[in-house]
């Protein structure tokens, strides 16, 4: 039997027309226009909860806010609030604004104060920090100064099972850790715990993670809240050389990436697409127990997606343009030099005050010597 297709739906996004499928919510939209041209992939909301392979996950952190400005061609009103584009399926005719609407961008910069209230600002020490996308979404969209006054909420670093560090200081409970917990075990092993400020991330302490696929929580985990201790404080990431690499795996796809300094192997992770979500899950062997290059067929140098301090340092041929957030701040913080001094334009007076400048200097240099 002919399968039927189910008739696209058009939505116009920051000016853009595209068409998808019934369902398709309006992150996914956006992130269609971006995969058809590459430059347009800076209009695509930042996400810092919704991770697409995992199931039930958006809603929580409100990065992704845009700005309906016609609900659909039937009806043309506007959402009256700005709406979580990860969650909010799109309708026939819905006219959306991201970069191109003033309030949803000054809205995303609350929202970076918002997740930094309890954040630490301890990049500097940080193993997330150059793939960090709190680091990404603050440096793009956050603002300079803070007016949060009171105390940062602060925990014991905890461990879960033999290679995880729950560092809950960081944590911004974006609950994807917890989708990947439910995804990888049949029973509810690790959760959010608590509500409003006393919420924190637990594991019942004693019941580690003990799953063959545990180890993916670091992957997905947006910030450096769960690190691998395999990997703790033995370089900046930006150092490291990523190969794509795979072995012959009775748990896993094998599919991963080897995080090289010099000639040894540092750690071992999932490989990510662009927008930073993990392609397939690895088993802990893989991500833990394989640190040597004969454990590996080595496919090459990794192409890293990501736009961000991670691409730097990169085989240089596979380097992705610079964020333009250097170039916003340089843009916002230009000030023209102040000085009214008389300056000397004539050439020749310029190299003849060069001249006796070098005399002097050569002077100088001379009765140094001789003291
Ligand atoms: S530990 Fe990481 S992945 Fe888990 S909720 Fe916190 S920030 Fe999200
Ligand atoms: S990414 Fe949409 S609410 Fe977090």
């Amino acid at each position: 039997m002919e399968e039927v297709k189910p008739q696209l739906i058009k939505i116009t996004f920051d000016g853009i027309e595209v068409e998808v499928a019934p369902g398709t919510t309006i992150m996914q939209a956006a992130r269609k226009i971006a995969e058809a041209d590459e430059s347009q992939a800076g209009l695509v909301p930042p996400a810092m909860c919704y991770y697409k392979p995992l199931p039930s996950s958006g809603g929580k952190c409100r990065a992704c806010l845009v700005r309906v400005a016609q609900g659909s061609a039937k009806d043309p009103r506007p959402m009256p609030k700005l709406v979580p584009s990860c969650i909010t399926q799109v309708q026939e005719g819905m006219v959306v604004e991201n970069t191109t609407n003033d309030a949803v961008l000054e809205t995303r910069k609350s929202i970076v104060e918002f997740l930094l209230i309890n954040h630490p600002l301890d990049c500097p020490i940080c193993d997330q920090a150059g793939e960090c996308h709190l680091q990404d979404f603050a440096f793009e969209h956050g603002s300079a100064k803070t007016r949060y006054e009171e105390e940062r909420r602060t925990f014991d670093k905890i461990d879960i099972g033999p290679n995880i560090q729950l560092h809950m200081t960081r944590c911004i409970l974006c609950y994807r850790c917890v989708y990947t917990a439910d995804q990888i075990t049949n029973k509810r092993e690790h959760g959010v715990m608590g509500r409003g400020d006393a919420a924190e991330i637990s594991t019942y302490i004693s019941n580690a993670i003990d799953n063959e696929f545990s180890g993916n929580v670091i992957d997905v985990c947006p910030v450096g809240a769960l690190t691998d201790k395999t990997f703790r404080f033995k370089n900046r990431v930006w150092f490291s050389k990523p190969e794509d690499a795979h072995c012959e795996c009775d748990k896993c796809s094998g599919k991963a990436i080897v995080w090289y300094r010099g000639d040894e192997v540092i750690r071992v992770t999932a490989r990510k697409n662009v927008w930073g979500e993990v392609n397939e899950f690895i088993c802990n062997t893989c991500r833990f127990d394989r640190k040597k290059t004969s454990d590996w067929v080595l496919e090459g140098p990794t192409k890293v997606k990501r736009s961000s301090v991670i691409s730097a340092n990169k085989y240089r041929a596979n380097l992705v343009p610079k964020p333009d957030f250097a170039m916003k701040l340089a843009a916002t913080q230009f000030k023209p030099i102040d000085d009214s001094r008389p300056y000397v334009t004539d050439t020749e007076t310029i190299r003849e005050q060069s001249i006796e400048n070098n005399d002097k200097a050569n002077h100088r240099s001379l009765l140094s010597q001789n003291n």
